[in-house]
Formats: C-alpha cells, structure tokens, sequence
C-alpha cells in the first residue's frame, strides 16, 4: 500500500515537473505534460534543451540552445519552461553565471514565439533579443500585450546583436509569407565554430531521437498498418514509427499515404486493448502504400545525419526565393572554420563546414526547386491554392526592396 503511495507520489512529482500550464495557447503534442532531456553539445561551450512537439502524434524534437558567454549564459529559441527544463538551466547557471540574454531569432516560427513571454518572466533581469517583424496569430497584438517588457526588449539588426565580438550575426530573408513575414537570423559561434539556426536546415537521421526511449507511443502509434493493431513496442515498430513522422513533419501529407473509406477506419476503432486515449480508440486514419520506406529513407541519412533544406520550408515559404536562400547560403559558406549547425529541430548537431556549405548550394542550383512531383505534390497544390486565395504574394521580396 505504502509502496503505491510512494509510486503514485513520485509520478506526481515527476509529472509536475513537466507541466506547462499554457499549451493551450498552442496546442500541440504533448500538450501540458512535457518531458525535457539535455545534451552537452560543445564540452563546457554550448548545450542542447529538447522537448517534443508536434499535432497528431506527429512529434519531432524542438531545441532551446544554450551557449556559455562572458560572465553567464545565452538561450536561443525559447522553449516552454517547465520545473525540468529550469532545473537544468539552473545546474548551469551555477557553474557558469546566470542567464543574460534571450534570443527569439525568427520572426515566424510560432512554435519557437509561444514560450519568449514566459521565458521573459522568468530571467526578470535578461535581456530579451528578437527578430524584427514579429506577428502573432490569429490577433496581431503587440509586444507588451504579449508579455515582453520594451524596457528590456530589443531587436537584432536594428539595436545590433548580442556579443557581436563572438557571434556572427546572418539574416535569412525577410520573406512575406501572407500572414506575416519570415525572417530567422543565424549566429555563429567563432569560438566553438557551431552555427546556431531555427529552422532552414535540419539533419535527419534514421535512429529515433532520445526522447522517444521516454514514452515510444507517437513512433508505434504510427507503425500499424491499421487502427485495429495494438500498438507493440519493438525496436523495429520504433524505426518504423520514426521513419514515418519524419515523411509526416517533412511533406505533411506524404505522396505515398491514403486515407481509408470511414466504414474501414470505425471497423477497426474499439477494438480490445484499443479502448483508450493512448491508442486514440483505435482511430487510425492512414494506408501506407508500398514504397513509402524507399521514399522516407531519401531524405533520411543512414550513417549520419542527412542535412537538408526542411521541405516545407523550400515549397511553402521559399518557392519563389531560392535566389535569397542561396545568398544566405552564400554568406555562411565564408564563415571562418565552420564545423557545425545546431538546428532547432531534429538532430542536435550535425558536421557542416565551408566545403559543405558549398556543396549544398551546388546541389540547390542544380535541383528543381518548384518539384512538384512524389512527396512534394500537397506541398505545391497547397502554395497553388495559397497563391490563387492571394494568401501568399507572388513576389515574396516586393515589400522589402526598400
Ligand atoms: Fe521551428
């Protein structure tokens, strides 16, 4: 009895250190209950915070990065902080001084905006660093009615950037995407050689990230054929899983994925051992047809992590600007030593240095950047449809020629 107690007790423990009681403002998986691992990235230089995040199961890792700077610590890309993620924020601070600055270096990844103001609550005295032409969604509000104090707020490029002297500062776009602008501003660290991004380029690897071993369910939810399969925990489900959400995350609706007549999808719901939220009541809206493991391993490296534009990212956001994302390209490809990026997604570090760099821009020059066959047809039917609603402008750049 004692020993229940204690068990339940501990859970309760260890699930209040999780919470974050303002998902709803984004709701997405997994919701209030968040867990949060940390990896030393650079020894003693530079850290990686992750959480899961992602609709549907869908969950890939999102990064906070912390870097060590004169006197204390600097975060970029804010992430929702729960007791945990503070707890290790704090195991720093006391070895390396206390947190700074805050940097929130995109301008339209509401993923990466939702947790600034509740950062900004809790380091009272950081300073907050973020990039020009932030837009919230649905209401545009501005920055005090989101929680950021002006007297400590302050924006890359037009106040300058934080520690210019070790960081190179390298704007990507700004683009007008409709709804706002997109804009992510790089930095580089000189002395570690790391280049510090939101979300132009991720590295994608076959292995399931780390902080699937803490609750697999996303991977074996999606590693069923259909919803009447229990979800079973092998190490092959696993990959299996994994290698489906990136398909998901990367092309939103993969070319190789239907969904079943609805008399199918009720047939196979409630089944036994399916009968709770976990398993979705065995609602599984998907037929994987054949072929789609040969198309997921094209964008997935095997050794080591695949670096790579993010698909959605090329065909929604860039379609009509692969000439500015290749001069950004262009910039990095001078960066002094280059060893690695640091991504906010996906894999924490990956090898990437100045031959690389320009690797990959001949290889974007070469590749037909409007694809709209395989997986990247919803992609483009979507930007289409974008297009023809006058969502999205025809000529991202137009505003900003100025
Ligand atoms: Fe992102």
């Amino acid at each position: 009895m004692n020993n229940d107690l204690n068990e339940n007790l501990n859970f309760e423990v260890a699930n209040s250190y999780k919470r974050w009681n303002w998902w709803p403002l984004f709701p997405l998986y997994p919701y209030g209950t968040k867990k949060t691992i940390i990896k030393e990235i650079v020894p003693k230089m530079i850290w990686g915070i992750e959480q899961l995040q992602g609709l549907y199961y869908v969950a890939v890792p999102i990064r906070l990065t912390v870097v060590k700077v004169p006197n204390g610590l600097m975060l970029i890309n804010p992430l929702p902080p729960t007791k945990e993620l503070i707890s290790y924020i704090k195991l720093l601070e006391d070895e390396h001084g206390p947190v700074l600055k805050v940097v929130l270096p995109t301008s339209s990844g509401l993923e990466h905006k939702i947790a600034m103001p509740a950062m900004a609550r809790y380091f009272k005295n950081a300073e907050l660093w973020l990039c020009p032409g932030q837009w919230s969604f649905p209401l545009n509000l501005p920055l005090r009615f989101l929680g950021l104090p002006s007297d400590r707020t302050k924006f890359l490029l037009k106040d300058g950037f934080p520690y210019p002297e070790i960081f190179d500062w390298i704007s990507l776009g700004p683009i007008d995407i409709g709804l706002g602008r997109f804009q992510e501003i790089a930095c580089f660290h000189k002395i570690s050689k790391s280049l510090i991004i939101t979300d132009a380029l991720v590295g994608i690897n076959s292995k399931p990230p780390e902080l699937f071993e803490y609750d697999p369910t996303p991977l074996l939810f999606h590693a069923r054929d259909k919803g009447s399969e229990k979800l079973i925990d092998t190490l092959d489900q696993r990959k299996k899983g994994w290698l489906r959400l990136v398909l998901f995350a990367s092309f939103l609706k993969p070319h190789l994925l239907s969904i079943p007549p609805i008399e199918e999808i009720i047939g196979n719901s409630l089944r036994p051992g399916l009968r709770n939220l976990r398993s979705h009541l065995g609602i599984y809206p998907f037929c994987w047809e054949e072929g789609w493991e040969k198309s997921a391993l094209q964008i997935i490296g095997k050794q080591k992590p695949l670096l790579q534009v993010a698909p959605v990212i090329r065909r929604l956001v860039f379609p009509r600007a692969k000439n500015e994302f290749l001069n950004w390209l262009d910039k990095l490809s001078c960066l002094k030593g280059m060893e690695r990026v640091i991504s906010a997604h996906f894999c924490s570090s990956v090898e990437f240095n100045n031959y690389e760099c320009m690797k990959l821009i001949r290889s974007i020059k070469s590749t037909d950047w409007d694809n709209s066959e395989g997986n990247y047809n919803f992609l483009s039917v979507l930007d289409n449809n974008l297009l023809n609603l006058k969502v999205v402008p025809k000529d991202p750049l137009k505003k900003f020629k100025d």
